[in-house]
């Protein structure tokens, strides 16, 4: 035993659809297997022979479908494989729960890429296989994040309180929202830069500040020391674990932590597949990193993430810089998906020697699931929970987010409606003409057990389900 063997024999049958599906422990788990798949692929030759990987690809892809590919046929198993909706029943009105029960009754694993937030949570539940999420939407793509943990732990030696800047499209940008999440809970700081109108999602940040530990400092507190260098941006996530910020307020520390430079800038493109009018070219105010940014104070340090593809937000002249690493963190997809596919499928060889485990093994929070139908509905219109051909089967599900505002999280994609007004679930044993509501900021929203609580994303919303303002609400 190395002390790693009961955290991989826990991830055998599971399924990744979000970087917070696994803890600290467990990624740290996938990235020590990669490493040694990098380093000794000979050790996990055949360890998968005899399964069949099914390869989902319903949108683009180069990097992910093929290193995928390549690191299933590398560990000596199969593949099937379809790369456009058009081609499969999906187009027939067949839905994502169907299509997932069949092919998990094919394949051992199912790795899927599909346009619609939270589609890989779907399949997930249906397969009955392990499914791997390779991007849903503009939501998440946690493998890729996989892939940039192991470039950072690789060329910094450590994943532990990195600064770490996110630059361009936060908005749609899907690698960006997983590496956030993933990197707070690995004691980062995060600063972020987006190109104009493509600010990180309220959902984003809002589950940043919530789940993490860490503060979140808006850029409109930070000095705007406007043109070179680190600034502008629009908010940084400072850890507080660091020993001069606990007598500091949250903006000066995210002063002190910018001070110091950043360890790797992470560079992405405008996701203009995502947009309703796409720009023609690049979008006005889309910050470009090349040499002369490189040069600048609090850059000298910096390593050069992207995940690819460019397109001319990084300039060209950056790839004969030794801090750029992109194409070398591309490379390095098939180790570590090789370690991800060998780990679910429960035949990952021992480790030599144990990894070294993270200072704290930060567990995905459990919030409350919602249990009432108070007509709430997700707020994404790419949420694979208000697509029509899936509200055939799905339901609205959310979980209670608790502070400031109370608000329910989508349970698929993480957006949130936060509570305007909310009442108690007792209020149904009552004569209708006693049902009331409250403001979900008074104090008497804090006094509803989870279990009662009921929530409405208007005062209007509560008065339709048969509830009147409470005296003074
Ligand atoms: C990313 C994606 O698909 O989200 N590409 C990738 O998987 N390496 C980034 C992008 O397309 O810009």
């Amino acid at each position: 035993m190395n002390g790693m063997d009961g955290v991989a024999s826990g991830l055998s049958g599971r399924s990744f659809a979000s970087v917070d599906d696994f803890s600290n422990r467990e990624l740290a788990c996938v990235l020590a297997a990669a490493g040694d798949a990098a380093d000794h692929r000979e050790r996990y030759t055949d360890t998968c022979r005899g399964l069949i990987m099914a390869s989902l690809f319903f949108e683009p892809s180069t990097r992910t479908r093929l290193s995928f590919e390549t690191a299933m046929l590398r560990l000596g198993g199969q593949l099937v494989s379809a790369v456009d909706v058009g081609a499969t029943s999906l187009a027939k009105g067949e839905t994502l729960a169907d299509m997932a029960r069949v092919v998990g009754g094919y394949a051992d694993l199912v790795v899927m890429r599909h346009p619609w937030d939270g589609a890989a949570r779907v399949v997930a539940e249906y397969a009955g296989v392990p499914v791997i999420n390779a991007g849903d939407g503009g939501h998440e793509h946690p493998t890729q994040t996989l892939c940039d943990l192991f470039t950072l732990q690789r060329e910094r030696g450590a994943l532990q309180g990195l600064r770490i800047a996110l630059w361009g499209d936060l908005k749609y940008g899907r690698t960006v929202h997983s590496l956030a999440w993933a990197l707070a809970r690995f004691g980062a700081t995060i600063v972020f830069r987006p190109g104009a109108g493509l600010a990180a999602p309220d959902y984003v940040l809002s589950k940043l500040a919530s789940d993490y530990g860490g503060e979140l400092v808006r850029g409109d507190v930070l000095s705007q020391s406007e043109g070179e260098g680190i600034l502008p941006v629009d908010a940084v996530y400072v850890t507080p674990r660091s020993p001069h910020q606990l007598a500091m307020l949250p903006h000066i520390s995210a002063q002190v932590e910018l001070d110091r430079g950043l360890d790797a800038l992470y560079v992405t493109r405008v996701q203009k597949e995502r947009m309703q009018t796409p720009p023609g070219t690049k979008p006005a105010g889309y910050p470009v990193v090349d040499h002369k940014l490189l040069r600048t104070k609090g850059f000298e340090k910096s390593i050069v993430l992207h995940p690819l593809p460019r397109v001319d937000e990084l300039s060209l002249d950056m790839d004969s810089d030794p801090r750029s690493l992109y194409f070398k963190q591309a490379h390095r997809g098939v180790p570590v998906r090789m370690a991800l596919i060998s780990l679910l499928m429960g035949r990952a060889p021992q480790l030599p020697q144990p990894p070294e485990w993270p200072q704290d093994d930060w567990q995905p929070v459990k919030h409350q699931p919602y249990l009432h139908d108070t007509g709430v509905k997700c707020p994404n219109e790419r949420c694979v929970a208000n697509q029509p051909s899936e509200q055939r089967y799905l339901t609205q599900r959310f979980s209670v987010v608790r502070g400031t505002p109370l608000r329910l999280r989508c349970r698929y994609c993480d957006h949130e409606v936060v509570a305007v007004a909310v009442a108690t679930a007792e209020a149904y044993d009552e004569p209708a003409s006693r049902r009331k509501y409250h403001p979900a900021t008074s104090r008497w929203a804090t006094d509803i057990r989870e279990e009662n609580l009921l929530v409405f994303a208007s005062a209007q919303a509560a008065e339709a389900q048969g509830f009147r303002a409470a005296a003074g609400a």
